[in-house]
């Protein structure tokens, strides 16, 4: 067998700050409050709860431990166990290509966002004028393209560095300023006059909301928020190691994760309802509505310039984490160059990432039936590629790599798991049927959208 050194983190919080910065990102801040927005409110948080204690969390434990058994990346670990399940890695990469397909664009967006926080452009709580920008920015093809594509470059350059010095370092101190500049935009929030209707919107759940459509989305954003289902916990897990303690690990990201979405969430909603913006608005949510948060601070523009810096450190760290993914495939398996690989898949993704930025122009007709390549994209990934990763990693670990050995795995560091029984048991039946339920009925949809 072929013997290479692998990197380390050089130590256990530079591992839980990387896969941390990996999790949270746009998903967080962005997709999250819009999709509370669109999918009814607190019923929609309940649910994604539930997922994530359920599910996420289990799969969480699940993705890691693999890697760290292997000590491969995620194509190789499937590999390595069964040659037969290779495939999934297969799958992790076209499903990084079309993730960060669509993620650079509202990547771009961000940093469109922030040179317009630095103009001072944003500077007003007038809800039609800030819908307007955001309006111009969908209709414009020049200044979508071209702030993806920056976007795509600064992604590369990045992932070209190598794997420690990249993403360690920077996670490092943005990590933490962005959790606390959110707080501090949430207490603006839910201090304005008439945000109570928001924190209800967020807290009490209106269980006669949950339909098929609000749970499999809910479902989907918990893989999407994660990065669970595409092998960047494998992965990242892989560079653990032995002596480390998996468990806390397991548990310490989705929670991080979890924090910033709802912190995100309490941010965002209550300041909807306050100042009179739209919860169902969708992606533009954020872009619309935190501005006009900032204008009502004391130094807004300050905040608003941080605000949006920050977002951007968080969206490469995980962009970052998904050409990763992409690269490490044919650097590992097809010993292709580091370098030039990242180079043209990095080139191919922002090439697939066209049609789905142009597709938001009004009347640009890039369209698969009755979706945009934007909303297409989105759904393919999160609630098709995604959510078929987690189940067959459910299937894989619970009953190829079998959650004895798992725990044997797991144990292994020392640490006793007081609850591997239940560990198992959800692993083993709760995760696999749950997700296939779901999954069964986005294949249908999907399909149903793009014949439409
Ligand atoms: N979790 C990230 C977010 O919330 C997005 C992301 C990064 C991701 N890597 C991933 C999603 C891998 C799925 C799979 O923004």
């Amino acid at each position: 067998m072929k013997q290479i050194v692998r990197d380390k983190w050089s130590s256990k919080a530079g591992f839980v700050l990387a896969a941390a910065g990996s999790a949270v990102g746009l998903g967080n801040i962005w997709k999250f409050p819009y999709s509370v927005g669109v999918n009814g409110g607190g019923a929609y948080v309940a649910l994604y709860l539930l997922f994530l204690v359920i599910i996420g969390m289990p799969l969480m434990l699940a993705a890691i431990t693999l890697g760290r058994k292997t000590q491969l990346s995620v194509f190789g670990a499937y590999k390595s166990i069964d040659k037969r399940w290779s495939f999934v890695g297969a799958l992790a990469v076209i499903c990084g290509f079309v993730i960060l397909a669509f993620y650079s664009a509202v990547g771009g967006w961000v940093l469109y966002y922030f040179k317009n926080a630095v103009t001072g452009r944003l500077n007003t709580t007038d809800p039609t004028v800030l819908a307007g920008i955001f309006t111009d920015m969908m209709n414009s093809p020049k200044i979508l393209i071209f702030y993806q594509l920056i976007f795509m470059l600064m992604t590369i350059m990045i992932v070209i560095k190598g794997i420690k010095k990249g993403i360690e370092s920077s996670s490092k101190i943005m990590m933490p300023a962005l959790f606390i500049l959110l707080i501090i935009i949430a207490i603006r929030s839910v201090t304005l006059k008439g945000s109570m209707e928001g924190i209800k919107f967020l807290l009490v759940p209106d269980f006669s909301k949950i339909t098929m459509d609000v749970a499999k989305n809910a479902m989907g954003q918990v893989f999407f928020s994660l990065s669970i289902g595409m092998g960047v916990m494998i992965t990242y897990g892989s560079y653990l190691g032995k002596e480390e303690n998996l468990l806390s690990t397991a548990v310490s990201i989705p929670i991080l994760d979890t924090l910033a979405a709802l912190i995100a969430g309490f941010a965002t909603i209550p300041a909807v309802f306050a100042l009179g913006f739209e919860a169902g608005e969708g992606p533009g949510l954020m872009f619309i509505t935190l501005p006009a948060v900032f204008a009502s601070m004391p130094m807004g523009q300050l905040f608003c310039i941080a605000f949006f810096l920050l977002v951007i450190f968080a969206a490469l760290t995980s962009s970052m984490s998904m050409l990763e993914i992409c690269v490490s495939y044919f650097v590992d398996e097809r010993n292709k160059d580091r370098k030039k690989a990242t180079l043209t898949i990095g080139a191919l993704i922002f090439l697939l990432g066209i049609p789905a930025s142009l597709s938001l122009v009004e009347g640009s007709g890039f369209r698969l039936g009755s979706l945009t390549f934007f909303d297409a994209y989105d759904k393919l990934s999160a609630n098709i590629l995604l959510t078929t990763g987690a189940f067959l990693l459910s299937i894989f670990v619970a009953w190829v790599v079998t959650t004895k050995e798992a725990v044997k795995e797991i144990e292994s560091s020392g640490v006793e798991f007081k609850l591997a029984n239940v560990w198992s048991f959800l692993l083993k039946y709760i995760v696999p049927v749950g997700v296939f339920i779901i999954l069964v009925n986005s294949y249908k949809d999907f399909i149903v959208s793009i014949l439409q």
